[in-house]
């Protein structure tokens, strides 16, 4: 396998910074600039907005999306943002034994779409707590945890925060052998790293789109496995009944949706002028493929590791940490606050997530990025 080069030459990002947050927003690629200034050209005269371009984009960002997690594209539907998705799955999810599962920290629109799930259904939410545990003994606990009782598991695949890789294939097959539902929040990882939800055992998929798949701010993207394809919406689109294509017979008031997850697909879906950011998007991370990317990142990762290790910066252990999406575990006695600030002075951008001095990597990066972020460090630390 060739390694992929540098593809900063694919964005207009300043030279004089160097961006280490991918996990915070993705740059835009110069292409879906192009594509979404020609979508505001169309805008001029409405007239050539033909029946088909309403429904068109949205099928091509459906099956760019299911090659990259491995499904079939009539298993995914779009939405405005992650809290959205997660709301149209457990709206779904019925309690049969009283418990929901989550972890410490996780993302607060996943969060509250659980707490709200539970109360609702009279359910308790547990959730596991890392605390000074190892990766490896808080997924251990995560999985123990996991019983007969179990309705639903939420939780990302790698936290958001640090980047700790979570047992997401153990954790799937254990919430299958239960009878569990597994929800899981991709943003962080989907487009970064191969990810097959099938193998995974994932039931229902849900990533933001404007990080790791390159899309806009206000859409996201996921997966309904076939269980939930006969499920209720949280709301009603003439957008996603089968007779939508002919506009002339909408008030037909057709009582069938479009097949698999497109029930789940938010109004307006076709969102002319984001759209064909998503797009091109995905299409450019289908032509790097998911696993050169992780290798690009990996080949950087190692350099930053080997050159910060040194000097007292630690790393999650091997086996629980991503490339692209890690924290530097700084020696006690410095205040992370100060290190962002004193980045940020030297234009390297990263992010500060709890006590965590977050570094994101992706293939618009090079080591001159690192060498910079390695020469602050080494005046901060000594
Ligand atoms: C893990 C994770 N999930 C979801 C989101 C975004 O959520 P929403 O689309 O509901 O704003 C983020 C944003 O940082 C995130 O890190």
């Amino acid at each position: 396998m060739n390694m992929l080069k540098c593809q900063k030459h694919l964005f207009q990002l300043n030279n004089d910074i160097h961006y280490l947050n991918c996990a915070y927003k993705a740059p835009l690629l110069k292409s879906a600039e192009k594509a979404l200034l020609d979508s505001l050209e169309k805008e001029r005269n409405p007239y050539h907005y033909k029946p088909n371009d309403f429904f068109e984009i949205t099928a091509n960002i459906c099956k760019s999306f299911s090659q990259i997690i491995g499904c079939r594209a009539q298993n995914t539907a779009l939405f405005p943002s992650t809290s959205y998705g997660f709301a149209s799955a457990l709206n779904n999810i019925k309690s049969h034994g009283g418990k929901a599962i989550t972890i410490e920290n996780e993302f607060p629109s996943g969060y509250f779409a659980l707490e709200k799930w539970a109360i609702s259904n009279k359910a308790e939410i547990l959730v596991i707590e890392r605390g000074d545990k190892t990766a490896q003994n808080w997924n251990n606990h995560i999985l123990d945890s996991i019983d007969d009782s179990t309705d639903v598991v939420l939780l990302s695949i790698i936290h958001w925060m640090n980047g700790t890789k979570l047992n997401i294939k153990e954790i799937g097959e254990k919430c299958r052998k239960h009878n569990a539902k597994l929800i899981a929040d991709g943003t962080q990882i989907v487009g970064a790293a191969p990810i097959n939800v099938k193998e995974l055992n994932i039931d229902v998929l849900i990533c933001a789109a404007y990080k790791w798949l390159f899309g806009p701010y206000s859409m996201a993207i996921g997966y309904f496995s076939e269980d939930f394809h006969d499920g209720n919406p949280i709301e009603e689109s003439w957008m996603n009944r089968s007779n939508a294509m002919n506009f002339s017979s909408i008030t037909d008031y057709d009582t069938n949706y479009k097949p698999g997850s497109a029930r789940y697909n938010v109004g307006q879906t076709s969102n002319f002028m984001l759209s064909p950011i998503l797009l091109e998007g995905l299409n450019q991370i289908n032509q790097w493929g998911t696993s050169n990317i992780q290798a690009y990142c990996q080949m950087l990762a190692n350099y930053l590791k080997e050159s910060l290790n040194p000097m007292g910066v630690e790393f999650e252990d091997e086996n629980y940490f991503y490339p692209h999406l890690f924290s530097l575990k700084l020696p006690n006695d410095i205040n992370p606050e100060t290190v962002k600030i004193q980045l940020e002075n030297k234009n390297i951008y990263v992010s500060l997530r709890g006590s965590y001095v977050r570094v994101s990597i992706n293939v618009f990066n090079q080591k001159e990025n690192l060498d910079a972020l390695i020469n602050c460090c080494h005046q901060l630390l000594g």
